[in-house]
């Protein structure tokens, strides 16, 4: 399939581009390279060997989009396109209503005027909020906990409503659980703006030095070592998950709701001393009172993928602890790994 990439060029994009194309598909990348650095497209080159066709543009350019769409052919759009900072989305909602809502609303105007009737959308297990229990199934209740989890949910919405009445022939709506890792080539990475809000980056730049502790939100939550627990997922994984989802839903025209996890929580001090056995580093931590907003347990219930498209995570926490090492490091300039 020839597929275009809202987003592609940022992290999970990026990850999911390099899959796509060693799967065989054609991936075409437009990104306004708000959150993306200049030289991913090089770097998917070297990694792929193949050259990648980047149309820089915001997704809330109708014409510039469609224009796009129209071009290349497409059969399919995967949108990563959005912001994802929660802090940020409470500081300037507007921001984050035009950006997340508007430009998915854009995007699917463009879909529509050229004629393309199938997406994968980046939804976030953010939108369960303060969930009742874990392992969380898709039909639980969703509950909306701050502006970003707000927009996810809204723009799942909007798509679920579209294929419902038939403005789009096929639809999947992924609920990532917390992606961490990077390409085992360390060519492709995330690369967070400034300190950075999640725990995995966080405990690189202590590792590699650039951070001298980590602080642990909380140590008093109900779980094993009154520390919070998360469902991390290798971001290979969730690329793969993103072909197999597009391929299902294109294959039998139907849409979905599923999410996208181990199965399996880890604690933040599970997460620490996985990272220092494996990279032999020593990560210093700080216990530190909870942070707002944060949710003592979460973890998926992953068996529909399985079901619907024999999805399942292969890689474990020690994978994503080496990977996400490895590439920390090598922006870092530490050749020990
Ligand atoms: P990212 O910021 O690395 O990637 C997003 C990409 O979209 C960037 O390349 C950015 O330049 C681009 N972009 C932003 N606004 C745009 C616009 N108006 N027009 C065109 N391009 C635009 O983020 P990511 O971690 O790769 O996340 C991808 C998607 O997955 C997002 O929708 C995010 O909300 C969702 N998600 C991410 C996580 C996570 O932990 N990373 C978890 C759940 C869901
Ligand atoms: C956060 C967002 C969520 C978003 C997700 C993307 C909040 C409240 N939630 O989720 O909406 O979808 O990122 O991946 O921001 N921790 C520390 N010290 C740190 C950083 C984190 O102890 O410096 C702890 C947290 O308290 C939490 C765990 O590590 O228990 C994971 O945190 P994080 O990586 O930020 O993910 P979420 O909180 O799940």
């Amino acid at each position: 399939m020839r597929i275009i990439l809202t987003g592609g060029a940022g992290y999970i994009g990026s990850h999911t581009a390099a899959v796509l194309v060693e799967r065989g598909h054609e991936v075409i990348i437009l990104d306004n390279f708000v959150n993306a650095e200049r030289d991913v497209p090089a770097r998917l080159k070297s990694l792929t060997g193949r050259e990648i066709t980047i149309i820089e543009a915001d997704i809330r350019s109708t014409e510039a989009v469609t224009a796009a769409l129209q071009a290349h052919r497409v059969d399919a759009v995967i949108h990563f396109a959005a912001l994802k900072a929660v802090g940020e989305s409470e500081a300037d909602p507007l921001l984050y209503y035009d950006i997340n809502i508007i430009g998915t609303i854009r995007l699917l105007q463009s879909m529509q005027a050229a004629g393309i009737g199938r997406i994968v959308f980046s939804s976030s297990a953010t939108v369960y909020g303060q969930p009742d229990s874990s392992p969380i199934l898709e039909n639980a209740p969703t509950r909306v906990e701050n502006i970003y989890g707000r927009t996810k949910l809204v723009m799942e919405d909007l798509i679920r409503d579209l294929a419902r009445v038939g403005k789009l022939k096929a639809a999947a709506n992924l609920r990532y659980f917390n992606p961490v890792g990077a390409h085992p080539s360390a060519l492709i990475g995330e690369t967070p703006r400034g300190v950075p809000n999640n725990l995995m980056p966080y405990v690189t730049q202590v590792a590699t030095g650039e951070r001298p502790y980590l602080n642990v939100f909380g140590k008093d939550y109900p779980t094993r070592d009154g520390t919070g627990e998360r469902d991390y997922i290798h971001v290979m994984d969730l690329a793969v998950a993103h072909a197999m989802a597009l391929e299902h839903i294109c294959g039998n025209d139907v849409s979905v709701t599923v999410n996208l996890g181990t199965g399996h929580g880890t604690t933040v001090l599970e997460l620490v001393k996985a990272f220092e056995t494996v990279t032999g580093k020593t990560i210093p931590v700080s216990i530190a009172p909870r942070r707002a907003g944060d949710v003592a347990s979460y973890y998926a219930d992953p068996a529909l993928a399985q079901r619907l498209f024999g999805w399942k995570a292969t890689l474990n926490l020690e994978d994503m602890c080496r990977d996400s090492w490895r590439w920390q490091a090598k922006r870092a300039g530490i050749n020990d790994v």
